[in-house]
């Protein structure tokens, strides 16, 4: 596996950093407050079990599975939802965790799916995000680290379904997706 690594982009001390500096800012910004977390699958799960657990906060669990329509290393624009939460989400404040924001297609759906539900609040938390990549419009509210137009994989990250488990958020060589 590690044959395939390019080099380190973000080491896991950066990331395990970081992501605490996001949990804080969290519990700043919603003293008092239930949480309910909706976490996107695959991808985020592993950001998102390190960063709820540095929550001290009331918080819920959700978790919801989206995908885009073909294959490859970039999403097609078009999503669908392949798997829902079955928890009513009107009143809630919510957030979205994700590991990145790439074409931005993903996250405009699901954001724009999950207000008509209702929730008093809803927000974006991602851990990376690839802005020079946007097709459509999209902000976070909490986001980790802008990084570069790279093939990146680990904490959560795959390529064909490898490579999530690496501590590190690594560049892939492009030797291994242009094969
Ligand atoms: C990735 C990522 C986001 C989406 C971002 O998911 O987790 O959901 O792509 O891309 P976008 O901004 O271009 O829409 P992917 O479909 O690879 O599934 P996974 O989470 O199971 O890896």
């Amino acid at each position: 596996m590690l044959k395939d690594i390019e080099s380190i982009l973000i080491p896991e001390e950066k990331l395990k950093a970081r992501i605490y500096e996001m949990a804080k800012q969290i519990e700043k910004d919603y003293q008092g407050k239930t949480v309910t977390f909706i976490c996107i699958l695959r991808g985020a799960s592993v950001f998102f079990c390190d960063l709820v657990r540095e929550i001290n906060l009331d918080v819920r669990f959700e978790f919801m599975s989206v995908s885009s329509y073909g294959a490859g290393t970039t999403s097609s624009g078009e999503v669908r939802i392949v798997k829902d939460i079955n928890t009513p989400l009107a009143g809630k404040d919510v957030i979205i965790v994700e590991d990145i924001i790439d074409s931005g297609s993903t996250l405009s759906f699901l954001k724009k799916i999950l207000e008509q539900r209702g929730p008093a609040s809803i927000k974006v938390c991602t851990l990376l995000d690839k802005p020079s990549r946007r097709k459509v419009e999209f902000k976070g509210d909490y986001v980790g680290f802008e990084i570069e137009d790279k093939f990146v994989v680990g904490c959560g990250l795959d390529y064909a379904e490898r490579y999530r488990n690496l501590k590190d958020v690594c560049i892939l060589k492009p030797e291994v997706y242009t094969k």
